[in-house]
């Protein structure tokens, strides 16, 4: 028989249930400060039925903030707020881990006292954000001194200690879509010309510090990373994906982290201008598990499993509108529709009201 999204999973400590995981996504209900509220606890444990929740991007440090209302994991408070949200879930019997996030240069000063952004590099993201002052464009990012660089493992390092204080199950390192930690590791934002930039070990260089930052903190298995090959998003590119992802693949399989998440979006392969395909060589450098993320459904997340491509797939989207997403899969009933205009926005309108099969 081959494996489905239905199997249960081991990943280091944790017996998941099964292999549908719900994706990191940002839905900016926290305190403008960063500490998360009520109905975070209420929407987590809606979805507590997944195998393993992946939260929403969460600060490490004041320089990592960039997105309004956006929680984080550096003060007390914010401590507190999550252990609510963790203790919701596991009273669920669900699993969930967090995911740790320094925004790098797609932050704005009207987060840092008119401060700049920092960045590998001093190139800019192409493009607008949102600051609490309104839409704006991306600035030119003040590139890192060396020296700074401990200091910042070190903030993913407390950040990740918190998080396990918090209740945690482990924590993610969000090394996708555009952010400091993919920022360092792609040639596109990427040209410093000391060691931590120029060739591939020399751009993984810093990204791996941060991990074994956060491995000695909480241990390997309960330590994970996401990366996004060739995600565009935030104006990213890349030289070479296959060579860049696959070295940073096989330095993390030696690390023996918790699992390796890939964000490969389902795209037709015959069309002339598809990415090519990264997923297979990172499964052929990473021993350890990989959760595969983007475009999935039931077909294609059962094949990709089948297929041995990846152990267990995440949903985004899908599990934003069904909490209940496992149960909808299993049986095969129809799913809700998310909707666009309430994913950011306050409060637990389009948030907390997607209806369970037995609601609706
Ligand atoms: C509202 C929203 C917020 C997101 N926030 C994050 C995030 O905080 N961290 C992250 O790694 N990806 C984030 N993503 C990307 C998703 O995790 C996922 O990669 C993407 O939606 C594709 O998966 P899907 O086709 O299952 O929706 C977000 C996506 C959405 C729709």
């Amino acid at each position: 028989m081959p494996v489905t999204l239905f199997d249960p999973i081991q990943i280091g400590p944790l017996h998941l249930r099964n292999r549908i995981f719900m994706a990191p996504m940002t839905r900016g209900r926290a305190q403008a400060d960063g500490t998360p509220t009520a109905i975070m606890a209420v929407y987590y444990e809606q979805r507590a039925s997944a195998g393993l929740i992946v939260t929403e991007a969460t600060a490490v440090s004041p320089q990592g903030v960039g997105w309004v209302n956006a929680p984080g994991i550096f003060t007390d408070a914010h401590e507190r707020g999550w252990r609510a949200v963790t203790e919701a879930v596991h009273r669920a019997r669900g699993r969930i881990v967090l995911q740790l996030w320094h925004m790098g240069r797609v932050s704005h000063p009207d987060f840092h006292d008119g401060a700049l952004p920092v960045g590998p590099s001093a190139i800019a993201a192409t493009g607008e954000t949102v600051t609490p002052l309104g839409k704006k464009p991306y600035v030119t990012p003040r590139a890192l001194a060396k020296s700074e660089l401990p200091g910042i493992a070190a903030d993913y390092a407390n950040a990740a200690r918190r998080a396990i204080a918090a209740g945690f199950d482990g924590v993610e390192i969000h090394g996708a879509n555009g952010y400091l930690v993919d920022q360092f590791i792609r040639d596109g934002s990427n040209q410093r010309d000391d060691e931590y930039g120029g060739s591939i070990a020399n751009r993984w260089r810093f990204p791996l510090e941060i991990v074994r930052a956060v491995i000695d903190a909480v241990g390997s298995e309960r330590t994970a990373i996401r990366v996004s090959p060739v995600g565009a998003y935030n104006g990213m590119s890349d030289s070479d994906p296959i060579a860049t992802f696959r070295y940073g693949a096989e330095r993390l399989s030696e690390l023996g982290i918790g699992y390796l998440h890939v964000y490969e979006q389902l795209a037709d392969a015959s069309a002339a201008d598809a990415p090519p395909r990264v997923l297979p060589h990172l499964r052929k450098a990473f021993r350890g598990p990989i959760v595969l993320n983007g475009g999935r459904d039931l077909a294609s997340g059962n094949a990709a499993l089948a297929e041995g491509e990846a152990d267990a797939i995440a949903f985004a989207q899908k599990f934003l509108a069904n909490p209940d997403l496992p149960e909808r899969l299993r049986t095969n009933a129809p799913l809700e529709q998310p909707r666009y205009a309430t994913f950011y926005t306050p409060g637990p309108e389009g948030y907390l009201d997607y209806p369970t099969l037995a609601e609706r």
